[in-house]
């Protein structure tokens, strides 16, 4: 016999696993200074950034509140929605900064390509654009818009950038989480049954989304069935 004091670590280890709790979202703890509420809420995988956003069907209206820090002081975000493209490319895009190193300002850019951009109106409708400072140095960017008829899921993308020169952003920074900040907006509320196999670039709602989640999901579900397959051996060798 293996001795019984190994099996006790084995069963252990597999223990902490499976009861390892559920990723917290920091998200769900943002509020706002207007007191608006949003259904869902996601971090999103990189730039420390966060979206909060209600969709409403039947009138194909997204509502939505955009978290993140400029790179640096005085700098933007942005958040876009692709609608022809999963990249930077085509997006049309929310940008906010503090103009003047005072009121925050947001505008809207038709971004064709990489280069210089200038504001320009989007490919959908957008209203009640507004945007706001808080006290840690992060922006919020308040909108509604109108999207796609019976949409499912968007590509969306977001970015920070560290300088704003004669009112126009200029550009961010080439880094893996600058490059990969971009992923699928699932609108619909997730009814709660895990997709089998998500995609590890795809956000969920409420769904614990930071990177590595979908493999510590299988890690557990391997450990588990080596966990039965020893149970089993052990018992019924
Ligand atoms: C900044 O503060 C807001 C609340 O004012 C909070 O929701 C957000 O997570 C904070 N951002 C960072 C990067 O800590
Ligand atoms: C969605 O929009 C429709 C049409 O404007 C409206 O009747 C309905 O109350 C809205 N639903 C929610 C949850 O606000
Ligand atoms: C759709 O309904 C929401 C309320 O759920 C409202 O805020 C929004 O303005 C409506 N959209 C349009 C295009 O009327
Ligand atoms: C910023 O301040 C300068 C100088 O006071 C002024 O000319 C300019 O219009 C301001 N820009 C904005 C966007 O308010
Ligand atoms: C932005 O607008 C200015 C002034 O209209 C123009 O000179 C410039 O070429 C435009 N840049 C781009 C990238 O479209
Ligand atoms: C956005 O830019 C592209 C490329 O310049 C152009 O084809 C498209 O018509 C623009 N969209 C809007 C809404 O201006």
């Amino acid at each position: 016999m293996a001795s019984s004091s190994s099996v006790a670590v084995l069963g252990l280890c597999v223990c902490l696993v499976l009861i390892s709790p559920a990723v917290s979202l920091t998200c769900t703890s943002q509020t706002f200074k207007s007191n608006q509420k949003f259904d869902q809420c996601l971090d999103l995988p990189t730039l420390d950034s966060y979206l909060h956003f209600s969709y409403n069907a039947s009138n194909s209206t997204l509502s939505i509140a955009f978290v993140a820090s400029p790179a640096k002081p005085g700098g933007w975000i942005a958040w876009a929605i692709n609608p022809t493209g999963t990249g930077m490319a085509g997006s049309q895009a929310l940008v906010a900064y503090k103009s003047n190193n005072t009121a925050v300002v947001v505008k809207t850019y038709n971004i064709s390509s990489y280069g210089p951009i200038n504001e320009s109106r989007l490919s959908f409708e957008t209203w009640h654009l507004s945007a706001e400072a808080t006290s840690n140095g992060s922006l919020i960017i308040y909108g509604s818009m109108k999207v796609a008829e019976k949409a499912g899921k968007l590509n969306q993308v977001w970015q920070v950038g560290s300088e704003v020169k004669d009112g126009n952003p200029q550009k961010h920074a080439f880094q893996p989480q600058n490059l990969n900040a971009k992923d699928t907006l699932v609108l619909e509320k997730a009814t709660g049954t895990p997709s089998p196999s998500p995609s590890p670039s795809t956000s969920t709602a409420h769904a614990p989304e930071k990177g590595g989640q979908s493999s510590i999901k299988s890690n557990n579900l391997s450990f588990f069935f080596a966990f039965i397959f020893f149970i089993s051996a052990v018992f019924f060798s």
